[in-house]
């Protein structure tokens, strides 16, 4: 058995949105616990954080960097660094992290720009250290079932894709209250030149390459800002081609009034087709040319191994979020503890990393340049 390792957060500080949730399912499977942290760029916020954290005060810093260097010194140092901060972050953390040699778990999207993310390409690889995102909804059981599906060919050749991610948060102009989460994420220097595209669509991108397992190569992308004022789009519909002739659509919008967090996939091959929607995450619909319809439960034992090897709980007792993303963190820590008893870092599959890092900072800068240029181009 080998023992839990130590994680570092970094952002999570008082009202943030995801610190927290990291630090639930980096610790739902006991393989993982948060030690220290440097959770807000104030100190006081900061220690305020790590006490309701519940960690040892003296771990709770002023600055990434010194963290980093105390962490460094001690006997017990932690082991890897979880990146929940704004995107401007990502890439000097996660640079700073490796450089001292501990493993990364970062927040999507990987960095703030394409070129930032060639760069932490190039670092995460001279380093030779784990290095894994988070894009949460990877890690749905029936989610991980769909992929299994399209991998086996079960519809025959996919031929068209759908999929959409709708928030209706952004609908008002937010970002002048002060409205944290609405602030930063408005503001190009904190945020990268992606919006809504840069924020929600990543993670429809990378639902879609994860599932089919084809990679998008060109995009006919129209991006707006709805909200007066705004910096950044809000709103964006996208044409696109894959990988085997496979053609589809690609909504994101944070403007979508009503909507919460609306993300759905669906997927249609030569003879059916299946669908799956976040908000109702334990069914994924399947459906066959000719056939009825059928509806696939999450925990089902039909359902394949990729699937049940994420599965919790048995049939209708619903796993959701905080579990999807803790799946992440199950298939990180073990590959880190492989790692650490002395194994080349060999991440699963299932688990996004850097090449999926990159292609969603690549899909952000291709849908700017095609709604600057007001044509398709190529990845
Ligand atoms: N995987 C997902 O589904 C998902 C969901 C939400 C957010 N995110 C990502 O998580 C990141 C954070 O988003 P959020 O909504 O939690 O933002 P947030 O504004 O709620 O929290 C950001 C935190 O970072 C802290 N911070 C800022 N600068 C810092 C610094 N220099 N040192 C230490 N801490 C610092 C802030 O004080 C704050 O506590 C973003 O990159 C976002 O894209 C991912």
């Amino acid at each position: 058995m080998s023992r839990k390792l130590r994680m570092g957060m970094v952002g999570g500080g008082p009202g943030a949105f995801i610190g927290p949730v990291h630090k639930m399912a980096a610790e739902l499977d006991g393989k993982i616990a948060l030690v220290a942290g440097a959770f807000s760029q104030s100190h006081e916020r900061s220690r305020a954080a790590g006490e309701a954290f519940n960690i040892d005060p003296g771990r709770a810093y002023s600055s990434y960097s010194e963290m980093f260097e105390k962490e460094r010194q001690r006997a017990d140092p932690i082991d890897l660094v979880v990146i929940a901060t704004p995107n401007h972050l990502h890439l000097p953390v996660a640079e700073a992290a490796l450089a001292t040699g501990f493993a990364v778990m970062s927040d999507k999207p990987a960095t703030a720009t394409y070129d930032e993310a060639l760069k932490l390409q190039d670092v995460v690889a001279q380093a030779a250290l784990p290095y894994a995102l988070t894009h949460t909804y990877a890690g749905y059981s029936l989610v991980r079932e769909a992929r299994a599906l399209c991998a086996e060919a079960k519809f025959g050749k996919i031929r068209k894709v759908a999929v959409e991610y709708l928030q209706g948060w952004l609908s008002k102009p937010l970002e002048t209250t002060g409205q944290k989460q609405a602030s930063w994420r408005s503001d190009p220097a904190l945020n990268g030149p992606g919006g809504a595209i840069g924020d929600i669509g990543t993670h429809a991108f990378h639902l879609l390459e994860y599932v089919t397992g084809l990679d998008v190569i060109a995009i006919n992308a129209a991006l707006r800002s709805v909200v007066p004022g705004r910096k950044v789009d809000d709103d964006c519909n996208a044409l696109l081609r894959l990988q085997d002739g496979a053609s589809g659509t690609l909504m994101a919008s944070q403007v979508a009034a009503g909507e919460r967090n609306g993300l759905r996939l669906r997927v249609y091959g030569e003879t059916g087709s299946l669908e799956w929607h976040q908000e109702d995450p334990n069914r994924l619909t399947v459906k066959g040319l000719d056939g009825p319809e059928e509806i696939y439960h999450a925990a089902g034992g039909y359902l394949g191994a990729d699937a049940l090897a994420v599965t919790r709980l048995p049939g209708g007792h619903p796993e959701g979020y905080i579990e999807a993303f803790a799946v992440l963190y199950r298939e990180f820590a073990d590959a880190v503890s492989a790692w650490k008893a002395g194994a080349a870092y060999a991440p699963p599959a299932t688990l996004p990393g850097i090449r999926a890092g990159v292609r969603g900072m690549r899909f952000i800068e291709r849908a700017i340049e095609s709604n600057r240029t007001e044509s398709w181009v190529n990845f």
